[in-house]
Parts: structure tokens; sequence; C-alpha cells
């Protein structure tokens, strides 16, 4: 089956305001490494994972995803089309040709879908507090296509019940919804034009526990239903754990594993996945079972040395090698993919 969304070789550099002290020394100019040579490919219905500390370029690489930052360097094609080549103003839209799409209110009419929309962290933050609900989630489906006011009216009020929204709520203003309720209007709002592709950054870490789950089953049946792709940043590895079909792992900018969610939990292959995964509870490890620890800081990732392993320094099992020569990458079986020297290989293959 042919990927919906193929990522190559994506890179995004933040030049940094140098200059300094010394007006008469040229130095060169500084770039922050934010994403550097991402490549994966996803496919419609599929759920991907995006993990990683802190700072190693999660929301970079979702907004890179989403056109909200256009990258130095590298593709990203959704349906065979490179989305930086769409015309603005069409940027959003690719027709429906998907059997069972959301049915327009007019017979017989399939409306477009939007190519990407992204859901963000900041769910207070991303709608603007001027908007009602209503209008937080019209807005994206006007851009979209031609609507008669009944039309939109319909359309709205269908997606905000889909997403748990009372049409009760609908003239509300962020203010005077809770946390949750508004998680859902920024959901209601990316769901509405039926994206191919939706972006989550890390769309439930600002909720309660009990809020999380409810809006994560939300999230699995939209997905049941529209057949979306979705590319679901987080660092709570439990939440990817029960969404997630396939993780990459990121550290420095840097996918450093690639893998089925289950087998790179269960017997991961990079040090640094192992760590992760050590740091946080999972059912069915074995008690007692080693856990790496990491100590120190990562890097900077500005100018990073292009010779060295990222992780180098960190690492439980580094080797000089490691400060000497970037990793390799591994292709392992089952579609893993694995950047490092010396990868566990022994558990990856038993898994894989
Ligand atoms: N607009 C920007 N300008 C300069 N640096 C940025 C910008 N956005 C992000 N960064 C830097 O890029 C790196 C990755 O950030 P980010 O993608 O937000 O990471 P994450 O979401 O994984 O925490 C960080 O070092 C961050 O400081
Ligand atoms: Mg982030």
């Amino acid at each position: 089956m042919t990927a919906l969304l193929e990522v190559q070789g994506l890179q995004k550099r933040f030049p940094m305001g140098g200059g300094g002290m010394l007006p008469c020394r040229r130095a060169a100019p500084s770039f922050l490494h934010a994403v550097e040579d991402v490549s994966f490919t996803l496919r419609a219905g599929e759920t991907l994972g995006l993990v990683g500390e802190s700072g190693c370029g999660k929301s970079t690489l979702a907004r890179l995803l989403a056109r909200l930052l256009d990258p130095t360097e590298g593709s990203i094609r959704l349906g065979g089309q490179e989305i930086g080549a769409i015309p603005a103003k069409r940027f959003g839209a690719i027709p429906a040709t998907r059997p069972g799409a959301m049915p327009s209110t007019r017979p017989g009419a399939m409306p477009p879908r939007a190519a990407i929309q992204m859901v963000f962290q900041d769910a207070e933050g991303s709608i603007n507090p001027r908007h009602t609900a209503f209008e937080a989630i019209a807005r994206p489906l006007r851009q979209l296509s031609r609507l008669s006011g009944a039309e939109l009216r319909t359309r709205v009020e269908r997606t905000a019940a889909l997403c748990g929204l009372p049409a009760e709520l609908l003239g509300r203003f962020p203010h005077q919804l809770s946390g949750g309720q508004k998680a859902r209007v920024g959901i209601a709002r990316a769901v509405a034009t039926e994206p191919a592709l939706l972006v989550l950054d890390e769309p439930t870490s600002a909720l309660d526990v009990s809020v999380q789950v409810v809006i994560l089953d939300l999230l699995r049946s939209l997905q049941a239903r529209t057949g979306a792709a979705y590319v679901f940043v987080s660092h709570d590895l439990n939440v990817v754990r029960l969404l997630c079909d396939r993780v990459l792992v990121m550290y420095l900018g840097r996918v450093v594993e690639e893998g089925a969610a289950e087998t790179l939990f269960a017997a991961p292959a990079h040090p640094y996945t192992r760590a992760l995964v050590g740091a946080v509870s999972v059912p069915g490890r074995r008690k007692g079972e080693e856990r790496v620890r990491l100590s120190g800081e990562p890097r900077s990732p500005i100018d990073p040395d292009p010779q060295a392993c990222r992780f180098h320094g960190r690492c439980p099992i580094g080797q000089d090698l490691c400060a000497r020569a970037a990793p390799p990458v591994h292709e392992l079986p089952g579609g893993r993919r694995v950047a490092c020297h010396f990868p566990l290989t022994a558990g990856a293959m038993a898994a894989a």
C-alpha cells in the first residue's frame, strides 16, 4: 500500500543571532539544528508516535508537517504532492475520494477534505479568545469550501457532537469553557474539515488524567470514523503505547530509532530508547530488569559536531568511535531502523 505521507531528508535549522561583543571578528553564522535529516512514511489510518525529551525537535517537526514552518531542506509529500508547492489558498484541501467520508449536507456533493490540520498542546492559547466555540470550528470549514449558513451550522454542530460538545456550548467563548471542553474545541476545529493527516502536538498533556483518557478515546473513535493518519507527539510513553502503531524516537533533532510500538517498547534497539523506556513503568516489564539511567545534560543543538553521535557523552555504552563518526542507520526486520554504532540488536532481532 502506498504511503499517504512521505517525509524525506527533512531539516530545520534556526539561525542564531550572532554578532556579540567583537564586531571586528567575523564569526561563521551559527545555527540551531532543531530537525536533522528526518525521513519516514505514514499510511492512511495509521498513527505514528513522536517521542523524545523536551527540546529534541518534536514540535518543530510537527509544525513543519502542518506547514506552519518552512523546512531548511528536505521534502514532505502528501498523497504524492509536495506540500510546499500547494498554493496557500488551496492549502488544506485535497479532493475527497475516500468512500465513506462524512456526507455533505447536499446529497451527491462530496465536500473537500483538508490535507493537514494540527491540534496544539495549548488549546487555550491556540483558540482566538474573541471567537466563540462555533466560530473556532467554523473557520477552517469556511476557508475550505463555500457553504451556506445552514450547511455550515449543520457541519459545525455535527462535528461538535462527534467531539462530545453539546450545541449549547457553541456560543461560549474560550474563557467560559473547561480545560476538557477547550481541548474538544481544538480537536473539533481540526477534524471538521476531515483532514487526511492530523498532527497532534501533546494534545492531552495539559489535562487531568481522567480527562486525558476521555480525549484519547475520542481521538481513537474519530480516527476509526474518518480514516485519518495521525502524527501524535507526546512525552508520555504510556499514552504512545496505547494509541500508536509505530513510533519515532528523536534525540537532539535526529531520529535514533523507528519501529512498531509493541516491539520498540518490548526490546529497544537504541540505548537512548532503552533509557526512555526504562524511565517509565511499562506493564509487563519483569521486576528487576536492568534499567539504564541517563546522566548529564544533552549536548547543545547549536552547530553540533557532524562527526559525532549526538548521544555520545550521555550514552551508557558509548565508545571512542561514537565521538569520531556519526552512527550508521541499521535496518532491522519488521521495518525497524536504528541509528547507532552498537545497537542492542540481540533483543531487537528476537522481537522483530
Ligand atoms: N523559532 C525558533 N527559533 C529558534 N529556535 C527554536 C525555535 N523553535 C524551536 N527552537 C529550538 O529548537 C529546538 C527544538 O524545539 P522543539 O521543537 O520545540 O522541541 P520539543 O517540542 O521536542 O520540546 C529547541 O532547542 C528549541 O529551543
Ligand atoms: Mg514541544
